[in-house]
């Protein structure tokens, strides 16, 4: 869909459906309503009278314009109480109006810069994420292709004086909206294609059209470094492990050294401790961590932030074989700590041990990030929209926090409660990889802050919200591209 400005009055603009906005409880139609009401001959407000439109956040109805505008129909949305919009109400309000667009054949798609009480800049970035991440669809593997689709985006602007502004706000909402994309892509496809080296080969890719560094260590090269847990894990799969390091430094001097690090489990079929079909049959989302960092990295160069960022994921299956790992197994992690393997489906942790451990002697960073489908205990505390968050550092947590409420992704803190490693205490090794079931989450946590040093350190638990198991208002089912929004906010430091 490729996304442009138009200079001219509402009523003035054309296209195959004219999308614009309407608050709730408004007695009379505001402007620029009213004047296309009035361009209407007045049906915009028989039509919304008739059909009881309330403009709630949501709500949607079409008409067919008649020959009366330049446009052929037009779709309105809700935006709910005017005093109460926020981005998010625009991005589901436009997604929700390019949709019903597509839906209706059409190719070229005016959209109004919705509401009014925002910065333009800020509806405006809203309104392109919106339609680009709400008409996302995966139909890689499928014969039968969905029709094309809306071809063009133009965001209407009477106003020429705001045109750099808007431009600047349409890069932002579609690097932002193709970045989620990306990584939608990667958690979409299947794991027998998804594999570490196809993560690898993605990483180089990105790296070569990006000029980013990048270094990939293959096993040998991981069991020189010590990085016995994430072989670990490494050990009973066909596949080999790809350990991956990918640098972006901005032109000037750098004010900080962001490391973000992806869980890349590309399947987890819990190992010898074996997963219920039912609970496997996802699984090739166990990379989405990964995929995020991945497509963040990819949407850097254009964006050009002035920190510099290393993404680093530790990529491999978790399979069963003669060679799988046994529960029981001491492993010894790069930074020295033995392991005992209390439970092999708790994979992620470990490939994540050696993930930070190197981060912290080999990156030196000001602070990490980690994103991790990591435990069904968070999924089971916040629910499939919302991810856990667990910090070493608050002012880290609550800028991060920040980021994630502007971009409309839910974050929720849980505590690191320092009595919990108690419970990963282990008879024969310096810890084990799990705890007791209550508090799986914090628990996991409190395992990997043991390899984080004394660097600042924010753990997003993505489990619930990396994947879907029904159609959401910015995206269809399946992979949702969460955090990748957010991180690229948090370094770009968007207010
Ligand atoms: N990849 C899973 C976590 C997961 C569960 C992600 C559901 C997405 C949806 C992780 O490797 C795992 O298996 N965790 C175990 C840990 C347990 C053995 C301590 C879990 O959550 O059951
Ligand atoms: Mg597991
Ligand atoms: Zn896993």
């Amino acid at each position: 869909m490729r996304v442009s400005l138009l200079a001219k009055p509402l009523p003035a603009a054309d296209g195959d459906v004219l999308i614009v906005g309407s608050y709730a409880d408004e007695k009379r139609l505001p402007e620029p309503l009213a004047r296309l009401d009035r361009a209407l001959g007045g049906r915009l407000g028989e039509v919304l009278e008739a059909e009881k439109f309330q403009g709630k956040p949501g709500q949607l109805t079409h008409l067919y314009a008649d020959g009366r505008l330049p446009a052929k129909r037009v779709v309105v949305v809700g935006l709910g109480a005017r005093g109460q919009l926020t981005p998010e109400t625009i991005r589901r309000a436009a997604a929700t109006g390019v949709r019903r667009a597509r839906d209706l054949g059409a190719r070229v798609v005016s959209i109004e810069v919705l509401g009014d009480t925002l910065p333009p800049e800020q509806r405006a970035r809203a309104v392109v994420g919106g339609a680009l991440l709400g008409t996302y669809s995966f139909d890689r593997y499928k014969r039968e292709k969905p029709d094309k689709g809306v071809e063009e985006l133009r965001l209407v602007e009477p106003d020429t004086r705001r045109g750099r502004e808007l431009k600047a706000a349409i890069h932002l909402g579609t690097t932002f909206a193709e970045a989620t994309a990306f990584a939608r892509d990667l958690v979409n496809a299947p794991a027998n294609e998804v594999t570490p080296t196809y993560l690898a080969k993605a990483a180089t890719q990105i790296a070569r059209e990006g000029r980013l560094k990048l270094r990939v260590y293959d096993r040998t090269e991981c069991e020189k470094m010590g990085m016995g847990a994430f072989l670990g894990v490494a050990a009973g799969s066909e596949q080999p492990p790809k350990f991956i390091h990918l640098t972006y430094s901005p032109s000037g001097r750098a004010r900080r050294k962001v490391a973000i690090v992806g869980k890349g489990v590309t399947f987890d079929s819990g190992g010898l401790d074996l997963k219920p079909a039912d609970g496997m049959l996802r699984m090739k989302n166990d990379m989405a961590g990964a995929a995020a960092v991945l497509a963040v990295m990819r949407a850097l160069p254009p964006l050009r932030p002035s920190v510099e960022v290393h993404a680093i994921v530790a990529a491999t299956e978790n399979m069963v074989s003669g060679k799988a790992q046994r529960p029981g197994d001491i492993v010894r992690a790069m930074n020295g700590v033995t392991i005992e393997i209390g439970n092999t489906d708790a994979e992620g942790r470990l490939t994540l041990a050696d993930a930070l451990a190197y981060t912290v002697a080999r990156v030196k960073p000001t602070e990490i990030v980690d994103l991790a489908t990591l435990t069904g205990a968070c999924v089971v505390a916040l629910g499939s929209l919302c991810a856990g968050l667990l910090t070493t550092s608050q002012p880290l947590a609550d800028r991060l926090r920040a980021a994630a409420d502007l971009v409309g992704e839910r974050v929720w803190q849980l505590p690191l409660i320092d009595e919990y490693k108690d419970g990963l205490k282990s008879d024969v090794a310096d810890i084990n990889n799990v705890g007791p079931r209550g508090g799986g989450a914090i628990n996991a946590a409190i395992f990997m802050r043991e390899f984080t040093g004394d660097v600042p350190w924010v753990h997003l638990d993505i489990a619930g919200p990396a994947f879907s198991d029904r159609d959401l208002p910015l995206g269809p089912k399946g992979a949702t591209g969460f955090g990748v929004r957010t991180l690229l906010a948090y370094l770009l430091e968007l207010k």
